[in-house]
């Protein structure tokens, strides 16, 4: 097709866009020749790709035809969305999603050209690219669609150009463009922008740059989902209640620390709404015993708002609410019973909106009295600080719709959450079981609206699967390109109807080629995570729903079948009371060793079991006599993909789960059990129905297969403490 043809088809295209028509705004204007122009002119052939020059040529001399006042024309629209995409402020973009397309605002700090781009990748190969400029001769805007080639990420303009300018204006310090284009421009050359998280390039040229394609200037990257995001709503005045710690001070020897605190609820005579949440990031470096005003990067790796159950005892409730709080394992037994999230902040995160129908009531009688704030740092830089962080809860007395409420569900968060190395998609499942859902879930169900999917950095799928009566219904949410600095909820387009007895499996896929050794679960950003918390409505009694690999048939499934001193029931029990080993009867040697380690444990804080792994010593079989199964795991051969393929259909679909089903008030919905991945029908191309039935299973002391089989072998110490254990896997 002719290039003009192209051109002027496009823009007809575009034009279906919800906005307000241009046309009145375009004014007949040429652009004159005058000398005036020599200056920009100069720039374009300056350009060094012929292609390049070919295309801007042409792009000009359209625009000699129709070029309008874009200075004069703003489209005030309200925008839904805002980030900045510096640290700095210096390069806003706000946006706005229609049926068909995006709607964008750039305000940038300079008077030569902005660029934004968008890939899967944080850098310019292959990006989709657009350029835009305000002339400072005749303070005309100009747009230009580009593309980075390939190969070495060279910039060059699109045969077609997509994207179509709005308005633009300039002052001394500021350029302002406004500009849209459609989801899929059905152009090989633009990036398809659907509800993934997509790498946002900008960069910001020196003034005078106008016309200039982006090279060598101020200029990054960041994650964001243009679509799917929540955003602030426009109407109500909202309030706000600080729940923050107060004057912490951060040891420099602890690498991973959690800190509790409990809060009374604010003096609310009537129910309130809280209806999102913005992190308060307070952190000070500790100098010579000072605290410093000086700027570093926080600690705070991630916040999590719980609310407690009722509790008679007030009077030693509003003791600990006056408090400054707990080191997380040392807190009291009883705070256990703050098991319900609300709010879930982790880095990367500037907080949440709920979905306009929903809230989650605060304050009036009979209203939740205490909430447990917890706070955990990543001090992997070993600074003193002192810290004031928390989360300011927005909320409004104009009650919405709905009561909602979140669910944790997904992998608890343990060392027997494995990840082998040199892996480009390995798979991980958290299932929340029939048995829990069917126990504790209204009649009608729940209407699930919005899901916040969390991992860490080797993450690069995350999915909520629904399952109902064998069959796979769509995904809930997922996200097909996670990048853990970009922590938001997505909404669930229309909702979600989950009823009793369905079955809901976060399903983590991820990407360590470039590790070496085995990744194991964990709070610390270099473990892994693969969790969901699902906002629904109407509240339940239910707070969390997890599951893990029972621990015999995960140690069989790296082929050990005994280790000196302690059979698995009791290894088992460790694992499920979140690795206190107080109440097991351990011999000497093993003792030492566990002491050696001591130390480690300090240092990492609460670590899910990593370091009792480390002082594991198996016994059986006698081909890793004598080894420690940490020394074993990172002697296994990764590399050889049938061992890891084995692996991850062993511990996910053909394996053995146990499930949680925790209610706020830290009891069991039902008892704990261990159970075969559910048969379902899957929802894909491949129709074929998966038969994992007959699997037999050469286990210690799991039961025999097929039969889901409460575990009756725990004492009634373990079950205490699974309360900790499962605080650990929320
Ligand atoms: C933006 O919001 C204001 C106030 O809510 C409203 O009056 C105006 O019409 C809105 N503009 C557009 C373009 O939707
Ligand atoms: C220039 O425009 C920017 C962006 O709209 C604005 O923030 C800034 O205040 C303006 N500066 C002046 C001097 O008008
Ligand atoms: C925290 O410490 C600072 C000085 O280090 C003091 O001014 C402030 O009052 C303290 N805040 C609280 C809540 O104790
Ligand atoms: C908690 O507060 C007490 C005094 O009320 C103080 O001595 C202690 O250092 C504080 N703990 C931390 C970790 O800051
Ligand atoms: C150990 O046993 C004592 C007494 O039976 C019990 O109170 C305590 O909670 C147990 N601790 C653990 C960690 O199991
Ligand atoms: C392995 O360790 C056990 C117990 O520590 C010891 O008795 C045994 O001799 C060791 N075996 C070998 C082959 O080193």
């Amino acid at each position: 097709m002719h290039l003009q043809t192209v051109l002027a088809l496009s823009a007809i295209l575009l034009c279906d866009a919800k906005l307000p028509k241009l046309k009145q705004h375009i004014l007949p204007n040429e652009l004159p020749l005058s000398s005036k122009h020599e200056h920009n002119s100069q720039k374009f052939t300056e350009l060094k790709n012929e292609k390049t020059s070919r295309i801007v040529d042409q792009y000009r001399v359209r625009h000699r035809r129709d070029v309008f006042d874009s200075n004069a024309f703003e489209s005030r629209l309200n925008w839904t969305h805002t980030e900045s995409l510096d640290e700095n402020g210096d390069f806003v973009l706000k946006w706005i999603s229609s049926n068909s397309g995006v709607t964008f605002r750039l305000e940038a700090r300079t008077t030569g050209y902005v660029g934004l781009g968008f890939n899967s990748a944080s850098n310019m190969r292959g990006a989709d690219l657009v350029v835009a400029w305000v002339d400072d001769r005749n303070e005309r805007a100009q747009i230009l669609d580009c593309h980075g080639l390939h190969h070495d990420g060279e910039i060059v303009a699109d045969e077609v150009q997509n994207y179509e300018l709005i308005s633009g204006h300039q002052n001394r310090t500021h350029t302002v463009v406004e500009f849209r284009r459609p989801f899929n421009t059905n152009d090989k050359e633009d990036y398809i922008i659907n509800d993934n998280t997509i790498q946002v390039l900008w960069s910001l040229g020196p003034p005078g740059s106008d016309g200039e394609l982006p090279k060598h200037v101020k200029s990054g990257s960041k994650p964001l989902r243009l679509i799917q995001a929540l955003s602030k709503p426009e109407t109500i005045s909202l309030m706000h209640w600080d729940v923050a710690l107060k004057n912490i001070t951060i040891p420099n020897y602890q690498a991973t620390l959690f800190w509790c605190k409990i809060i009374k609820v604010p003096e609310l005579p009537s129910k309130h709404h809280i209806v999102g949440y913005q992190p308060l990031i307070d952190s000070k470096p500790i100098r010579d015993g000072n605290a410093v005003n000086e700027k570093i990067s926080s600690p705070v790796h991630h916040m999590v708002l719980y609310e407690c159950a009722d509790d008679p005892d007030t009077y030693t409730w509003n003791v600990w609410a006056q408090d400054n709080g707990s080191f997380g394992p040392n807190r009291p037994i009883e705070w256990a019973i703050c098991a319900t999230p609300i709010a879930a902040w982790a880095m990367g995160s500037k907080g949440e909106f709920l979905p306009e129908n929903v809230g989650i009531p605060l304050g009036g009688r009979g209203g939740v009295q205490y909430y447990m704030l917890e706070i955990h740092y990543d001090n992997n830089a070993l600074h003193e600080v002192l810290d004031n962080s928390g989360i300011r809860v927005l909320y409004t007395p104009e009650l919405r719709q709905h009561d909602g409420a979140l669910l944790g569900a997904g992998i608890g968060v343990s060392a027997l959450h494995l990840i082998p190395p040199k892996q480009p998609q390995y798979r991980t499942v958290g299932i929340c079981s029939s048995e829990c859902t069917s126990s504790i879930m209204p009649e009608t169900g729940i209407n699930i609206v919005s899901v916040l999917l969390h991992a860490h950095g080797t993450a690069r799928k995350i999915a909520l699967k629904h399952v109902r009566d064998f069959k796979e219904l769509p995904v809930i949410s997922e996200e097909s390109a996670y990048d853990a600095r970009y922590q938001q909820s997505r909404v669930v387009p229309g909702g979600r109807k989950f009823l009793r007895g369905d079955v809901l499996i976060t399903e983590c896929t991820y990407d360590t080629t470039s590790r070496d050794k085995p990744i194991l679960g964990g709070y610390s950003t270099s473990q892994e995570m693969c969790l969901s918390f699902v906002l629904y409505y109407p509240r339940t009694e239910l707070a969390g729903c997890y599951s893990m690999t029972p621990v015999d048939e995960f140690f069989e499934t790296f082929g050990v079948t005994e280790f000196y001193y302690l059979s698995m029931t009791s290894i088992q029990n460790v694992f499920l009371s979140s690795g206190s080993l107080e109440n097991l009867t351990i011999p000497v040697e093993m003792e030492m060793r566990l002491a050696a380690q001591e130390e480690t444990r300090i240092f990492q804080g609460d670590d899910q079991g990593v370091s009792f792994l480390e002082s594991l010593m198996i016994k059986n079989p006698p081909e890793f006599r004598n080894k420690t199964f940490m020394a074993h795991l990172n002697e296994m051969q990764w590399s050889e993909p049938l061992l890891t393929s084995q692996v991850e259909t062993r511990l996910t679909h053909k394996g053995y789960h146990m499930m949680f089903c925790k209610k706020r008030d830290d009891t069991w919905a039902v008892p704990i059990q261990i159970e075969q991945y559910p048969i379902y029908k899957e929802l894909s191309n491949d129709i074929s129905e998966k038969h994992y039935k007959g699997f037999k299973l050469p286990s210690v002391t799991t039961p025999a297969a097929g039969s889901a089989v409460t575990v009756r072998d725990f004492d009634v110490a373990a079950i205490l403490c699974l309360a900790i254990s499962i605080i650990v896997a929320r």
